[in-house]
């Protein structure tokens, strides 16, 4: 019984998109704009390092050394731009790639920072809708990320939260899509108001620049990725614990 699940499970691999369960391989790709992108100098680069690891960013990946992660997320795109730029094109056959190798291909999607200065949400909304669609036509399992939080306080130590209505919107999609949803703005929000200023100014790329990341920055929001990976896909992923990180994020405690 157990054999011929499994068998009928790998033949249909390619044709359906429900879950697979601990044994199947996994494959990661990552779309998004310059707080996942792949960093490609020392201290560069979004939370996409934290979770896939990187030798140039100094990063230790949070998924197992066997497991493909790719990181097609691009500096400055918005979801409009990352399509007429091509940066889609070449996430789809990344996608098309792990899927024909046999393997359940999550496919994180995260925008919102620059959608914001050029439009209201619901364009980004729309946009999200037809990538969540063509990702599940090629066989990919879209994973709808809300944007990272920025670092910028108010007096009273709650975070100026200019992204809210774009999280809004990425919320509803993953509502109306049926599909995953980590709400990395929301636990991001909550992990910097209770460590507070200094501490999160600490994980900035430069003292005064609250959107990008130093490599500790992505180290701890790479992880909080994973973290919410691990919730949403109970005991399905291969990810690697890391089980003091996780603590401090989970209790609020700065690391850095
Ligand atoms: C990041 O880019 C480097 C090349 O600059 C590449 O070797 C590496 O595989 C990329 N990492 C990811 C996660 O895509
Ligand atoms: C969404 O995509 C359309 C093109 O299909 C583009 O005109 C629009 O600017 C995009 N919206 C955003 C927020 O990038
Ligand atoms: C992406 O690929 C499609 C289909 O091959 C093509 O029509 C489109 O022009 C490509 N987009 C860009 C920006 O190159
Ligand atoms: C976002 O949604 C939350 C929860 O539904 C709501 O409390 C909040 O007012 C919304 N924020 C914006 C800016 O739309
Ligand atoms: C957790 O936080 C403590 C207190 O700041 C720090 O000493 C420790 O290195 C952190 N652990 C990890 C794994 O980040
Ligand atoms: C990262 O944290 C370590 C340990 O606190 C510190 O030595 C290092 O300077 C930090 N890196 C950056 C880029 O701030």
């Amino acid at each position: 019984m157990h054999f011929l699940k499994s068998s009928l499970v790998s033949s249909a691999l390619i044709f359906c998109h429900f879950a697979y369960g601990a044994s199947h391989p996994v494959s990661f790709v990552l779309i998004g704009d310059s707080t996942t992108a792949n960093g490609t100098t020392p201290n560069s680069g979004g939370w996409g390092n934290g979770l896939c690891g990187s030798m140039i960013t100094n990063n230790i990946a949070s998924v197992t050394a066997n497991t493909p992660c790719i990181n097609t997320a691009h500096d400055g795109a918005t979801t409009g731009s990352f399509v007429a730029d091509g940066f889609w094109n070449i996430s789809l056959a990344a996608i098309s790639g792990e899927v024909k190798r046999g393997r359940r291909t999550l496919v994180t999607i995260q925008f919102g920072h620059n959608d914001m200065k050029i439009a209201p949400p619901e364009s980004m909304g729309a946009n999200l809708t037809s990538m969540v669609e063509q990702i599940r036509a090629i066989g990919g399992e879209p994973v709808l990320v809300t944007s990272l939080t920025r670092r910028t306080f108010n007096a009273d130590g709650t975070v100026q939260d200019a992204l809210a209505p774009w999280a809004n919107e990425t919320i509803l999609i993953s509502q109306q899509q049926g599909s995953h949803l980590l709400d990395l703005h929301a636990a991001s929000i909550k992990y910097v108001e209770a460590i507070g200023p200094d501490a999160a100014h600490r994980l900035n790329r430069l003292p005064d620049d609250n959107t990008h990341l130093n490599s500790n920055g992505t180290t701890v929001f790479g992880r909080m990725v994973a973290d919410l990976l691990k919730e949403s896909f109970p005991n399905e992923l291969p990810i690697i614990p890391n089980p003091p990180l996780s603590f401090n994020i989970s209790h609020g405690i700065a690391s850095f």
